[in-house]
């Protein structure tokens, strides 16, 4: 593990601006989701910042939509899509491959599937749907990522993950959620799963002397009612906007919830094993750093988790030193 004294000392960002984000030209980040909801957001800000974004979508069609969409409001926006189901493990080296990238300075983990209603259902894998897309997509994306992470110096992993994790834990016997289906409390759990990897994740990086750092995010609660509209995918009308303005003082729109996931690529001062989530009651609001909540912490289970990610999906995340 480096020494405090080998830890880059890296310039102090006393108050984030989301409105002015420092220049990222010759950045390349990947977003997964990118083509809707907070992903697109995430990846229309790194673009205004100068990033070069790769859109990581299963839906081509979509993904043209959202490029189209940004360069609409980008002039000289260098913004581009790579195939990408995260519901099918075995597609994902062709997706990284497909990068045609020599570095890479982050990747965005935001792509999510949520369901408010049983049946339960499962991936091309055979894996329950949530846990299997949420969590395993992501976990076997990072260990495919790990080449071009680790040739990229400080690199980022910045994982999505949500308040509902709050309140829940993991059932280590029975991740794949096949006894008591509740969908809400499965999505839950899969945002816990990926809470617990990112911090795990950064544990054995600076173990193993990486550079890479692994950054945990929460978007607090976004409303697409909430959202601005982007058409043709995304059109908020009027009524809708008016309608929904009192919960616009407890939540917030996707554009606002991709502020964490932005500050945690850009801002140098963010660091590896820490958590960015809206100031106000964690819902909504600018970004900020917030403490970990106690199960967070809980490294056995983080330990555990790897340990099972690695035998359902095959793969482990593997980083060296530069
Ligand atoms: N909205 C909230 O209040 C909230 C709160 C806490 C956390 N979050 C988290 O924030 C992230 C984004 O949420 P959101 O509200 O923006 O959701 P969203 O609008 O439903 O967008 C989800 C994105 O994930 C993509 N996706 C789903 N399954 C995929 C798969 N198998 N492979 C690749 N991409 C897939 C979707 O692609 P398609 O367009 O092809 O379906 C879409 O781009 C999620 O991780 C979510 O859990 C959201």
């Amino acid at each position: 593990m480096p020494s405090v004294a080998s830890i880059p000392s890296v310039p102090r960002v006393l108050q984030w601006d989301v409105h002015r984000l420092p220049n990222a030209v010759g950045k390349r980040v990947l977003v997964t989701g990118g083509n809707a909801g907070i992903g697109y957001f995430v990846a229309e800000q790194l673009a205004g910042a100068g990033a070069t974004v790769v859109l990581g979508s299963r839906d081509t069609g979509k993904a043209e939509e959202a490029i189209a969409s940004i360069a609409s409001r980008v002039p000289d926006a260098r913004v581009k899509h790579v195939p990408l189901d995260l519901a099918d493990l075995a597609s994902l080296k062709a997706s990284v491959d497909a990068l045609g990238l020599d570095r890479l300075d982050a990747v965005v983990l935001n792509a999510g599937v949520a369901l408010d209603h049983p049946p339960r259902r499962e991936t091309k894998d055979g894996h329950e749907l949530m846990f299997g897309t949420n969590h395993l997509g992501h976990f076997a994306l990072t260990h495919h990522l790990a080449p071009l992470l680790t040739t990229t110096p400080g690199s980022r992993v910045v994982t999505t993950g949500s308040f509902a994790a709050k309140s829940v834990r993991l059932d280590l016997d029975d991740l794949q959620n096949t006894h008591d289906y509740q969908p809400k409390r499965t999505y839950s759990r899969s945002k816990l799963a990926q809470m617990l990897f990112a911090l795990e994740l950064d544990r054995r990086l600076r173990a193993a002397g990486s550079t890479t750092e692994s950054v945990l995010v929460h978007p607090g609660g976004a409303l697409d009612s909430l959202t601005p509209s982007r058409p043709p995918f995304h059109v908020r009308t009027t009524g809708e906007r008016l309608s929904r303005l009192p919960l616009g003082l407890v939540v917030q729109g996707k554009d606002a919830a991709a502020w964490p996931a932005v500050r945690a690529v850009l801002d140098p001062s963010v660091r590896g094993g820490q958590m960015v989530s809206p100031r106000a009651f964690g819902l909504r609001g600018a970004p900020r750093t917030e403490p970990l909540w106690k199960h967070l912490a809980d490294s056995t289970t983080a330990a555990r988790l790897w340990a099972a990610s690695c035998d359902l999906t095959g793969c482990e995340p593997t980083f060296t030193a530069p």
